[in-house]
C-alpha cells in the first residue's frame, strides 16, 4: 500500500489521474473500476481535459461501476448511471456498450449479480478499481460489518449513509435504502487500486483503513492487503494519520 498525501484535492486528483492515464496508455483496452460521490469527480475532469487536450484515448476502455441505488432507473439524476454520464461518458469518446453500471431496476436481482460478476470476468478482470470512502470506512456500498470476502449483492444502507447521502436528494426520504454493490472480494480482485479521500470529516476514516487494524467493521481497510494499491489523499484527510507519508 502506497500512501501518497498532496496539498489539496486539485493535486490529489491530477495524481490520481496520471496513474489512470499511464496504465491507460499502456493498455489501451484496459478495465477500469469506477467509482462514484463526489470525491473522483476531480479525477474524471481531469481525466476529460486529457482526453480533449492530450488526446487520450478511451474508446477500447471497459468500464465496471462498484454500484447502484436499486430502484432509480438510469435516468433518474441520482442514480450512479446518470452520475457517470454527467461527470465522465458523455465528454470522453469511450464506447457505450463497453460501460457496465450495476441495474437498480432489474427484476430478477440476484441473477443480474450474477450476471456482473461474469462479465467482469469475461473481460479478464479489472486493472485498475477506483474507490472512495465513506465516513464510516465503507467502500462502495460495504457498509461496515461485510464480509471481507463478498462478492457483488444486494446491501442495506446505514443511516449514516443514507443522512450522508441525502445532501442529493430533496428529502431524506428519498434516498433509496437499498443499494447493488460489488462486494469486498470483488474490489480485491483488481490488479491495482486507488483509494481516494479528501477533507476532514474522512480523517478518521482513513486513518482507520490505514493505520487501524484490517477488520469488517471498517471496510476499507482491508486495502491493507492489497498488493498493489495506492492511497492518495489530501493533507486534511491525512490529518489524523500518526505516520508520516509524502506527496
Ligand atoms: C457513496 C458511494 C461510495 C463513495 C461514498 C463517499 O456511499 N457508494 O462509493 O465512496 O459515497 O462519497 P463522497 O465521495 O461523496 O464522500
Amino acid at each position: 500500500m502506497l500512501v501518497i498525501v498532496k496539498e489539496n484535492y486539485d493535486e490529489m486528483s491530477k495524481e490520481a489521474a496520471k496513474i489512470v492515464a499511464s496504465r491507460l496508455r499502456r493498455k489501451p483496452n484496459l478495465v477500469l473500476g469506477l467509482a462514484t460521490g463526489s470525491t473522483p469527480v476531480g479525477l474524471y475532469k481531469e481525466l476529460i481535459r486529457m482526453h480533449k487536450e492530450e488526446g487520450l484515448d478511451f474508446s477500447k476502455v471497459v468500464t465496471f461501476n462498484l454500484d447502484e441505488y436499486i430502484g432509480l432507473p438510469p435516468q433518474h439524476d441520482q442514480s450512479y448511471r446518470y452520475f457517470m454520464d454527467v461527470n465522465l461518458f458523455n465528454h470522453i469518446n469511450i464506447e457505450k456498450r463497453y460501460i457496465h453500471v450495476p441495474n437498480g431496476m432489474a427484476d430478477d436481482i440476484e441473477a443480474h449479480c450474477e450476471w456482473y460478476e461474469e462479465q467482469i470476468k469475461k473481460f479478464g478482470g479489472i486493472d485498475l478499481q477506483i474507490l472512495g470512502i465513506g465516513a464510516n470506512g465503507h467502500i462502495a456500498f460495504n457498509e461496515p460489518g461485510s464480509s471481507l470476502g463478498s462478492r457483488t449483492r444486494i446491501k442495506t444502507l446505514t443511516q449514516q449513509t443514507i443522512k450522508d447521502n441525502a445532501r442529493f436528494f430533496k428529502s431524506i426520504e428519498e434516498v433509496p435504502k437499498y443499494a447493488i454493490t460489488m462486494g469486498i472480494g470483488t474490489i480485491m480482485e483488481a490488479k491495482e487500486i486507488i483509494l481516494l479521500a479528501s477533507g476532514k470529516n474522512k480523517a478518521d476514516a482513513v486513518k482507520a483503513a490505514v493505520e487501524g487494524p484490517i477488520t469488517a467493521m471498517c471496510p476499507a481497510s482491508i486495502i491493507q492487503m492489497h498488493r498493489k494499491a495506492f492511497v492518495i489523499v489530501d493533507k486534511e484527510a491525512a490529518s489524523k494519520l500518526s505516520q508520516e507519508f509524502t506527496g
